[in-house]
């Protein structure tokens, strides 16, 4: 196995490894080692079905069950479709996601840790995937910036309806998003220590932070603009171009990311997720 470390400030390419072979000892080590070092990895030419993505996604933690039975698949619920296939008129999986930066799951208490996406069918063109260095985002930080937001605590909401910095583009969106609105808004760290390094990093994102715990939006709202604004810069970003069986992972608790869109309904793309549950940050 080689770890090739990428041109900017993280992310690394994985090679010499089949994801259907169970891992050695070593190579699980070197990986694990690899992931909090550089936060994501990406791996070429992985023949793999749904149950070696659960299998390997399971070195990094439980795997979760998300979104609704009938976007998973049907013999290993573990892996959700993410995909603008149509079957009669029904969505095959889940249409649009992530489309704003965000890290996975920041509106739970246990927010995600390891997602894994693996390409399967990719549109002629558009259907890149933006990542942020949230360590590289904080430590960019002027000081005083660092100081104010060392103890505040963001608030995280699911639903878009909340949120307006973002819009709800899907159909019915607005409906589903509705239902989401009772839900509580969940307090994190805006600067989150990650358990294995101890590195800091800037824990909000433009999709799920929608304020500031104890401080009023007067102050709030112009100090996650900046965030948000600083976050953006492309000294920060590493953009995939996906090529067919790459699968690429990554670590929430230190990376931000969105979904770059740019494709028509019917070019169709088909990614197979997976999810780790994470713990809770500080
Ligand atoms: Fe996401």
């Amino acid at each position: 196995m080689k770890i090739r470390k990428l041109s900017g400030t993280f992310g690394a390419e994985v090679s010499e490894i089949d994801l259907r072979e169970p891992l050695s000892e070593g190579d699980l080590k070197a990986l694990k080692k690899a992931f909090v070092d550089h936060q994501v990895l990406i791996f070429h030419k992985q023949q793999i079905e749904p149950q070696h993505q659960l299998a390997f996604s399971r070195h990094f933690g439980p795997v979760q069950k998300l979104y609704a039975e009938e976007h998973r698949i049907a013999d290993c619920p573990e892996v959700v479709v993410l995909t603008n296939e149509m079957n009669d008129g029904k969505p095959v999986g889940v249409v649009a996601a992530g489309d704003y930066w965000h890290s996975d799951l920041s509106p739970n208490k246990t927010p995600g840790l390891a997602t894994f996406l693996y390409a399967r069918k990719l549109p002629s063109q558009g259907g890149d995937t933006e990542f942020a260095d949230m360590h590289a985002v904080y430590e960019s930080l002027p000081d005083t910036t660092k100081e104010r937001i060392a103890s505040l605590r963001g608030l995280h909401a699911v639903s878009k309806l909340k949120n307006p910095r973002v819009e709800v583009t899907r159909p019915g969106g607005a409906e589903y998003y509705k239902k989401q609105n009772s839900i509580p808004d969940q307090s994190h760290p805006m600067v989150r220590t990650h358990p294995v390094t101890g590195r800091k990093s800037l824990y909000v994102s433009l999709r799920f932070t929608i304020g500031i715990e104890n401080l009023d939006d007067a102050e709030a709202q112009p100090l996650l603009d900046e965030l948000f604004e600083h976050q953006e810069k492309s000294d920060f970003i590493y953009r995939h171009k996906w090529q067919i069986d790459d699968l690429v992972m990554w670590d929430n608790r230190s990376v931000n990311h969105r979904a770059s869109g740019g494709y028509d309904m019917g070019d169709i793309r088909r990614i197979h997720r997976t999810s780790t549950l994470g713990d809770v940050p500080f």
